[in-house]
């Protein structure tokens, strides 16, 4: 027998490992050849259960693939990581982002879900209800798998929309949030995320009071320097906002008065 996790870290079990391979408690058995293929795949969660065994990772217009981290996983599309790793790590950073604006018995639009980190922070902060659009049915089928994003689905406050932000936003009542988390991809896979037209309808569902964190990264040109980031700061004053940065985030805390 011996300790280990089989959720990515959230729990511990103790399993037995025969000539047979690991016996897992309720959901078989992982062959020796199985064992083989998991450590061979690195950088890979498999999902096991009775009688199968296989990857989460989903192959369509992008390659989806979840992938572990010393704590919980992240996603990448076709290579592109949707969460940071360096100097952080996902569900903590996902918190730290919530803890910027979120407070007790406030309505939060969480725009970009993903696998679902932000929204569940923002609940677990006391957000009374948080509304988390995703528009990639793989992302969501993703999530499904992943142990992390359990309370993604099952929290009674947060409700998951599978749509394109900006248009679940047109359709949408003035007022409708007191605080949003944009979260988005980065630019060249949702430009119109950043625009001015997206920051506007913001403003008008968040009103007076309504409060923004806005991930960024920290895009850096040695031609343009940080202009990538300034010219977020600029639309986002253009449609109202009060703005400041919150570098240890890579993102903007924004304000309407
Ligand atoms: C950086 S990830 C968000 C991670 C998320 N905050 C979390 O906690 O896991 C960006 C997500 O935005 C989604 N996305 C891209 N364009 C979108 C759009 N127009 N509307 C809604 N979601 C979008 C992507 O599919 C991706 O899952």
């Amino acid at each position: 027998m011996f300790d280990c996790s089989l959720d990515l870290g959230l729990s511990r079990q103790q399993v037995q490992l025969t000539p047979q391979g690991l016996h897992l408690a309720g959901r078989g058995k992982g062959t020796a050849a199985e064992l083989r293929e998991v450590a061979a795949a690195g950088r890979t969660v498999f999902l096991f259960e009775v009688g199968r065994m296989a990857p989460v990772q989903i192959s369509g217009d992008y390659f989806y693939k979840l992938v572990p981290t010393d704590e919980a996983p992240t996603i990448e599309i076709s290579g592109i990581q949707m969460h940071r790793t360096t100097g952080t790590r996902p569900f903590q950073n996902a918190r730290a982002s919530a803890l910027t604006v979120v407070r007790k018995g406030v309505s939060v639009l969480d725009t970009c879900g993903g696998l679902g980190y932000t929204a569940i922070a923002a609940a677990r902060l006391g957000a009374a209800q948080v509304v988390s659009v995703e528009v990639d049915p793989n992302v969501l089928a993703i999530a499904r798998q992943n142990p992390w994003s359990a309370d993604y689905f099952t929290n009674p406050a947060i409700t998951v929309v599978e749509a394109d932000s900006a248009e679940f936003l047109a359709g949408q009542p003035d007022g409708r949030f007191d605080r949003v988390i944009h979260d988005p991809p980065r630019f060249s896979r949702g430009g119109e995320l950043y625009g001015g037209e997206f920051y506007r309808q913001l403003a008008r569902l968040l009103g007076r009071g309504g409060r923004l964190f806005h991930y960024t990264g920290k895009p850096y040109s040695r031609r343009h320097g940080d202009s990538f980031v300034r010219g977020v700061t600029e639309r986002l004053r253009a449609a109202g906002f009060s703005v400041r940065r919150a570098e240890h985030l890579q993102g903007l805390v924004a304000r309407l008065a």
